[in-house]
């Protein structure tokens, strides 16, 4: 069954075109990847999903119904989460109230609910950080706060962007591995990303943008075989 479903999006910043007749499709409970160079257009088809940067044409469909127009807190409450390439956490509360604030209220999903220990189990290294300032953490643990922030509004389709830019090897593979099981959980998992490794890791499928326009679409292991869209569009 198709969850989210773009179609032939066109999206402004001012008077500058970045999105030219973008259109793609997130299946249930699969882990799709947006990848492409930097600039190529990547946050922007995430904000366009979440009326951050609303598309001026074209379609935007969540679980059949329409997106285009609405407000992004209310695309939020259908059940999408964003999490953004910055992390967005605050720095004077602790982990505990970092996730207790982020629970939103009203959001029909099929999946178990989060909670505060769902999020350290799935998490671990957040646990003994519980009551610790999130200024205080490191980029990696920061990273995993921002998912876990995101998770505790409940998402059916969740949105990741870059989710492992800048940080540590090691917490790399923490977070391949947390990401994976979230799709065994039962999450739908849309991320843009530029590494091509690490979406292979984690994802079924994947479309290719560059220059604002989707370029390829296919399965990872089309993509590995076709040494012409990776050199053309992807920096290998
Ligand atoms: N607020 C903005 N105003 C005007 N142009 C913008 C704005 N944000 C991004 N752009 C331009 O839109 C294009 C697509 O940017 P976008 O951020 O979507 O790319 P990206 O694929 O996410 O890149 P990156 O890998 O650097 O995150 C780029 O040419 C960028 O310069
Ligand atoms: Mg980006």
């Amino acid at each position: 069954m198709t969850r989210l479903e773009v179609s032939n999006v066109h999206t402004y910043y001012g008077t500058s075109h970045i999105l030219f007749d973008v259109s793609l499709e997130v299946n249930e409970g699969e882990s799709v990847c947006l990848l492409g160079r930097n600039g190529a257009g990547k946050t922007t088809t995430l904000k366009t999903i979440m009326g951050l940067a609303p598309a001026a044409r074209g379609t935007v469909r969540f679980n059949s119904a329409d997106l285009v127009r609405r407000e992004p807190y209310e695309i939020a409450r259908q059940g999408i989460g964003y999490v953004p390439d910055e992390r967005l956490i605050f720095p004077d509360l602790t982990v505990r109230e970092n996730l207790e604030i982020a629970v939103k209220k009203g959001v029909s999903t099929h999946l178990e609910p989060w909670t505060v220990a769902r999020i350290y189990d799935l998490f671990p290294v957040l646990l003994p950080l519980d009551a610790r300032l999130g200024g205080y953490l490191s980029g990696g643990e920061q990273q995993m706060l921002t998912i876990g922030r995101t998770l505790m509004g409940n998402p059916s389709l969740l949105l990741l962007d870059e989710p492992v830019e800048g940080v540590a090897p090691v917490v790399v593979q923490e977070l391949t591995r947390r990401i994976k099981e979230l799709k065994t959980l039962g999450l739908t998992i849309l991320f843009a990303e530029q590494n091509i490794h690490f979406a292979s890791e984690i994802s079924d499928r994947a479309y290719v943008i560059e220059k604002g326009q989707i370029r390829f679409h296919g399965t990872m292991q089309e993509l590995a075989a076709n040494d012409d869209v990776k050199q053309k569009y992807l920096m290998i």
